[in-house]
């Protein structure tokens, strides 16, 4: 298994200085030790009750992690202010299925909730014969692509000045990213979501900033835990929409200072998961022509599915 990258596709990212190679494999481009780890995860034995949030990087997984949490543990707490998430990172509170798989299975008869990035082809066949629900989050892909090119710039402690973007923007344009083709990954999910509508519940990055109420009961009717109308009264969807709030999260201590382990050899600050978080950023660094650009080409991919990216 540790030689499988060596048979696939692979492409040096200038932009980074060399310092990154990803390969692409299962149709997707990712890092060297990936093949490994979605094989692992491949052999997990999914569960009906299991629910999975998937997503592309930087479109709003830790986001969705922390309200996911923080929706299904509400009862067991006495107020929300005990919440794990004020000392835990959220992709601590819900592991990625490639990454902790052991802790997962460990904990699985508590919170049968976990992440991936995994894309739909390359999810573990129980998942699907089990059919389990998976909640899928996208994002305007320009928002991304800037918090795609400051998150991986920042992991490879290079300043603004060493990282040219418009080269990061050619390289993401070209579908060569974590995970990438950003728009593949979606249209796989979108497929299988028309396939069986039931077990999807699609949510959108900028739907949730615009009304989170709204989102927030609708990610809890879908996770099969609905607010009751005393809840509702007593404030509990709004309490759970402040613990999870980027100005709350980003601000604790645990988010500013700690370190995530995503596997044996690499681990990086817990604040790389949390930036500006807002909408629109892109319009600081992308010129007209790139806007054109990348509005064409999602035009091109997405104009099928009726789901805005632009
Ligand atoms: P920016 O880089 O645009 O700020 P992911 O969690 O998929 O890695 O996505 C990271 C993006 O979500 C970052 O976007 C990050 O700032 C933003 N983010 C993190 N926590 C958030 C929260 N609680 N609410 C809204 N956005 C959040």
């Amino acid at each position: 298994m540790e030689g499988i990258y060596k048979t696939l596709p692979q492409h040096t990212c200038t932009w980074l200085q060399g310092r990154v190679t990803l390969y692409k494999y299962q149709g997707f481009w990712n890092a060297q030790n990936f093949p490994k780890k979605a094989i692992l995860a491949q052999s997990y034995e999914a569960q009906p009750r299991d629910v999975l949030l998937c997503s592309c990087p930087k479109t709003g997984t830790t986001w969705l992690k922390a309200l996911a949490f923080a929706i299904v543990t509400r009862k067991k707490l006495d107020e929300v202010g005990n919440s794990p998430l004020l000392t835990t990172l959220p992709h601590d509170c819900v592991p990625f299925l490639e990454n902790h798989l052991e802790k997962i299975k460990e904990n699985h008869s508590n919170f049968p909730i976990l992440g991936t990035h995994l894309p739909y082809s390359s999810l573990p066949k129980s998942v699907i014969d089990s059919n389990c629900k998976i909640v899928y989050i996208y994002r305007n892909i320009k928002d991304v692509i800037v918090s795609y090119y400051h998150y991986i710039r920042e992991l490879m402690k290079l300043s603004v000045e060493e990282a040219p973007f418009e080269e990061a923007f050619d390289e993401f344009c070209q579908g060569i990213s974590s995970f990438g083709p950003y728009w593949e990954h979606i249209l796989e999910y979108w497929k299988a979501s028309q396939e069986r509508p039931e077990v999807f519940l699609f949510m959108k990055y900028e739907d949730l900033k615009k009304d989170p109420t709204g989102n927030v009961k609708r990610l809890a009717e879908f996770l099969g835990h609905p607010f009751s109308i005393e809840e509702e009264k007593a404030g509990m969807v709004e309490n759970i929409i402040q613990l999870c709030s980027f100005d709350t999260l980003s601000n604790l201590e645990v988010n500013k200072s700690g370190k995530y382990q995503a596997d044996e050899h690499f681990a990086l600050e817990h604040r790389l998961f949390f930036r500006k978080a807002t909408d629109g950023d892109w319009e600081n660094y992308f010129t007209e022509e790139m806007k054109d650009k990348i509005d064409k080409l999602i035009d091109e991919k997405m104009s099928a599915t009726g789901l805005i990216l632009k």
